[in-house]
């Protein structure tokens, strides 16, 4: 049997808002009472994660005056060294204050917008502090419910705006912190700016510093949108811009649900894991899912463990799936490897082209095998071989 026991080095980070929700939802109050940081701390490192994340307001309560601010910071610094969890990332909470009900850089009130890029700094430096590497930018409230109301021209200026005061902020402090932005296509507006993966990495290419500034794609948020995620991670992966990647679990379009990893689409999670574990991806693992609001305090440190065993899971299955003498061979046979032959030869140009003699015929007429394949991954899947 492989190691399921999570380890440190699996580098499987959680943030405080997943464990620490309290299941309210628009339908109905808390089940659950509010978790303290400190109990989060030591018992994700019981289980044996890395690390664990947090927004501003998960950690200090928006506009807590100075003293409580520093008594929060403490007591959540003396957990992570009396356990050893590190902070790789932090966020900023720009959506559950009314004041950023239009959105916090996109506002049309450009009084909110300065408020945001202030509340955004100060926890920047808090960060900073603590040792992250990546900062996160989910723009929940950046969008609109009616085009009346939107100007998508001058949102996407205003954001632009934003990420370049704050790379410049970052860089002049000499902060060892990159971004990585967070699409998602709906929810809680009712369409968000950047909804995919690849609007955000078009719009990173307008910044004045792309380089300082990537992706945290979500499993649920492609999916939310019907899309392909494991495409959608590669291609982050192609273009370099795979900062850090939340990980959860989703039904297909409808909200977002935030389930355990791989407790949605099983079969792209396998595809995800062996993507990540074989493209050389070598940041945190991070949850970001909900307990089901069905579960009391023990629900949710098994809903939190069970993330990280499907992903160690997964991990061993996609071994055993590249191992596999029978799917080497069906990969072989199905011509896999061809597509990383370029199309012509170095010493070729298009006038080399011609069909003289190309069997259309019998290249038209061949069948691929991709059935056995996938087929194959479905059994490894299963624990059937
Ligand atoms: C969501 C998002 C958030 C962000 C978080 C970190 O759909 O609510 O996924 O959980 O990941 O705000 O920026
Ligand atoms: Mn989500
Ligand atoms: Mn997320």
């Amino acid at each position: 049997m492989p190691n399921l026991i999570p380890q440190p080095d699996d580098k499987f980070t959680f943030g405080l808002w997943t464990v620490g929700w309290q299941a309210r939802d628009p339908f109905g109050d808390a089940t659950r009472g509010p978790l303290d940081p400190v109990t989060a701390v030591h018992k994700l490192a019981e289980l044996g994660a890395h690390g664990v994340t947090f927004h501003d307001d998960d950690l200090i309560p928006f506009g807590a005056d100075e003293a409580t601010r520093a008594k929060k910071i403490a007591a959540f610094r003396s957990a992570l060294d009396a356990t050893g969890l590190a902070v790789p990332m932090a966020t900023t909470n720009l959506f559950s204050h009314p004041v950023f009900k239009d959105g916090a850089f996109t506002a049309n009130d450009r009084s909110v917008r300065r408020f945001a890029l202030h509340k955004v700094i100060r926890n920047i430096d808090l960060a900073a502090e603590l040792g992250a590497r990546t900062y996160v930018f989910w723009g929940g409230r950046e969008g609109s419910e009616s085009d009346a109301a939107t100007d998508v021209h001058a949102a996407l200026d205003r954001y632009k705006e934003a990420l370049d005061i704050l790379c410049g902020y970052v860089r002049d402090q000499g902060y060892g912190l990159r971004f990585a932005l967070e699409p998602k296509p709906n929810e809680p507006r009712g369409d968000i700016f950047l909804p995919t993966i690849g609007h955000a990495l078009a719009f990173i290419e307008s910044l004045e510093q792309p380089d300082m500034v990537g992706l945290n794609p979500e499993v649920g948020h492609e999916q939310m949108a019907g899309l392909n995620v494991v495409h959608g991670v590669a291609q982050a992966l192609w273009a370099g811009k795979l900062f850090h990647i939340d990980l959860n679990g989703q039904h297909g379009p409808k909200y977002d649900q935030d389930l355990v990893f791989g407790h949605g689409d099983l079969k792209s999670a396998f595809f995800l894991v062996d993507l990540l574990e074989h493209a050389g991806y070598d940041g945190p693992r991070h949850f970001d899912y909900k307990p089901l609001r069905t579960e009391d305090a023990s629900g949710v440190w098994a809903s939190a463990a069970a993330n990280m065993r499907t992903y160690l899971l997964l991990r061993e299955r996609a071994k055993a799936f590249r191992a596999d003498p029978e799917v080497r061979e069906a990969a072989a046979a199905a011509g896999l490897g061809e597509l990383a032959v370029p199309t012509l030869a170095s010493d070729e140009t298009y006038a080399d082209l011609s069909d003289g003699d190309f069997d259309l015929d019998g290249v038209a007429a061949r069948g691929l095998g991709y059935e056995r394949l996938d087929q194959l991954a479905v059994e490894h899947i299963l624990g059937a071989r």
